[in-house]
């Protein structure tokens, strides 16, 4: 497995793979990988010849009083993860070689950027698309892997794509979960072992969601206030936001729920902001 630090390295082995005539299969991440990123890279695997993963903890997606200085780091673990899962290449830049002092461009986020998470973490998704479009031009993948879970990004990145012309396909995984039902993330780590139990809170408000809307709710205010007890089952739950989207607008939907829906929902518990996502179907859809 290649450890490549510069973007200038990083465009030429990517070029010579596809002088090769093989194609790039890119899994961006901030590290500390879990089973969630390794399901995305077992994804790329099948999609194509070479898989990188990029590790990049990147600082302007991440407010001023964000947890940038604490997000865990755990460089040589991930990078033997890397190496176990077959990966080509590991794309791993210090801040300065992504960000040099005079750069000057970034992305201007869409309406939709600056609703849900958007609204919570200003700023957030225009270093997310900024960051994003840079690794894009540093690998130049043919295809690359996001997770459902961060489901606005994900919408946000294919928007980033379609709009701009990247010749990149974005291939969505589905969120990987704890058998008890916690999406897995990097930040469940600062969960005490109590409030580790009591997060299975979101994915519980998710799943009654789901079974309201199977059964054939269509009101969004009945579907949302029927996740409320179980999130209210944890006094130290403070809710963010829990909405219903659209899933081909991301728009929030505040009055009929048309099917299939996304709902989405930002849960601090304690000190630990958690977020979940999933997608509602009437009873006869798959
Ligand atoms: P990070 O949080 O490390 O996540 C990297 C990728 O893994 C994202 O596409 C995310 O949606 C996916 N992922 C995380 N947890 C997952 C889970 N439980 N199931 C399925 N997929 C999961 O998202 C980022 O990094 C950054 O914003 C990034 C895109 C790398 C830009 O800095």
């Amino acid at each position: 497995m290649e450890i490549i630090t510069s973007v200038t390295t990083m465009q030429r082995w990517s070029r010579e793979v596809h002088r090769q005539g093989q194609t790039v299969a890119f899994v961006p991440t901030m590290g500390y990988l879990h089973e969630g990123h390794l399901a995305l890279i077992r994804a790329a695997q099948t999609a194509g010849d070479k898989v990188v993963v990029s590790l990049f903890v990147n600082p302007t997606q991440f407010g001023p009083q964000e947890d940038f200085a604490h997000y865990p780091r755990d460089r040589a673990r991930d990078e033997a993860l890397c190496r176990d899962a077959d990966v080509a290449a590991c794309f791993i830049p210090a801040t300065e070689e992504m960000y040099a002092p005079d750069h000057q461009i970034y992305m201007e986020e869409p309406a939709a950027a600056r609703l849900l998470e958007g609204a919570h973490r200003p700023g957030h998704f225009r270093g997310v698309l900024t960051v994003v479009a840079k690794l894009f031009g540093a690998v130049q993948p043919d295809v690359a892997v996001f997770g459902e879970k961060d489901a606005q990004q994900l919408w946000l990145v294919e928007k980033l794509v379609a709009d701009l012309n990247f010749p990149v396909r974005i291939m969505a995984h589905p969120t990987v979960r704890e058998p008890d039902g916690l999406a897995m993330s990097s930040r469940n780590k600062y969960l005490q072992p109590a409030q580790r139990e009591r997060a299975t809170c979101l994915y519980r408000a998710l799943q009654v969601a789901a079974q309201k809307v199977a059964a054939g709710e269509t009101r969004a205010a009945v579907v949302l206030e029927s996740m409320q007890p179980v999130l209210a089952t944890v006094p130290e739950a403070r809710i963010d936001y829990v909405a219903l989207v659209d899933p081909g607008t991301f728009r929030p939907l505040e009055q009929e729920v048309s099917t299939p829906c996304r709902a989405v929902l930002a849960v601090r518990i304690g000190s630990t902001r958690l977020i979940d996502t999933m997608l509602l179907s009437a009873g006869n859809e798959t």
